[in-house]
């Protein structure tokens, strides 16, 4: 009868040393991979796989729409988190070109209200005499389009609200 017990309990440590042996190698392996991995994600994206906009620039509003990119909201994580605000502006152009439509939506997943408010802009719809030549000359829209936002040559935009 001991002899019985005593070859069973023998069987099974050898069924489960075996197993022990064949699943230690791909535990280590799968641990391997993921410490391996995760430095990855802290890596730059290649710019290939963003959306690209009308004029085969990187489209970032779109990359940020699609989770592909996540901007921190301050370099200083003890820095509050940026509100955003869901409102358009539309600036009337004379003519037949289309409208101006400035959305704070986007604008406001990237920067805070103190980037604009007041000094690039008073916080009143209208308030502000923004004309293409100021632009142009780097002032208003011109701060930051065509210097870390897209160029100034991609009229349609910010002109995408056609007259009719
Ligand atoms: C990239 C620049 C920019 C940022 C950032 C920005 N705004 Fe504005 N804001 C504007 C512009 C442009 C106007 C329109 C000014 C004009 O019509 O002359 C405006 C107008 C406004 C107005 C006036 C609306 C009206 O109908 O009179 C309010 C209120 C406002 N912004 C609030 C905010 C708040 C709150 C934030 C932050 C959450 C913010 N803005 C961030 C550019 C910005
Ligand atoms: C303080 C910087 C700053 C100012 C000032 C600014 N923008 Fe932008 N804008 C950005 C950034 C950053 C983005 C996102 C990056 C990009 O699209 O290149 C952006 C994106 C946009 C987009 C794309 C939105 C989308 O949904 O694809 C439009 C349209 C736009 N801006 C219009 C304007 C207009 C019109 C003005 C002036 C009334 C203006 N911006 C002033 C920084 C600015
Ligand atoms: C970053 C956004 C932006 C881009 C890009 C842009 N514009 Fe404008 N544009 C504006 C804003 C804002 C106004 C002011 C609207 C108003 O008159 O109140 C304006 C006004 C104008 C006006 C009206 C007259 C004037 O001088 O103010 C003309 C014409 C014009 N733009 C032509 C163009 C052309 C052509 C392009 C492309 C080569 C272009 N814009 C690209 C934002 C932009």
């Amino acid at each position: 009868m001991a002899k019985w017990i005593s070859r069973t309990l023998f069987l099974a440590s050898f069924l489960f040393c075996s197993l022990l042996v064949s699943y230690l190698p791909t535990a280590y392996t799968q641990q391997k991979m993921q410490q391996e991995s995760a430095p990855r994600q802290e890596q730059a994206i290649p710019l290939q796989i963003l959306p690209k906009d009308n004029a085969g620039n990187v489209d970032w509003v779109k990359s940020l729409r699609q989770g592909l990119i996540k901007p921190k909201d301050s370099l200083d994580p003890s820095k509050p988190i940026t509100p955003v605000i869901d409102l358009d502006i539309v600036f009337k152009v004379k003519g037949d070109l289309p409208d101006v439509v400035y959305p704070h939506y986007p604008h406001t997943q990237w920067l805070s209200c103190s980037n604009c408010h007041p000094k690039i802009f008073i916080m009143q719809a209208g308030a502000n005499k923004v004309t293409m030549k100021k632009i142009e000359e780097g002032q208003f829209c011109g701060r930051c389009h065509g210097v870390v936002a897209f160029p100034l040559s991609n009229c349609t935009r910010c002109h995408s609200k056609p007259k009719r």
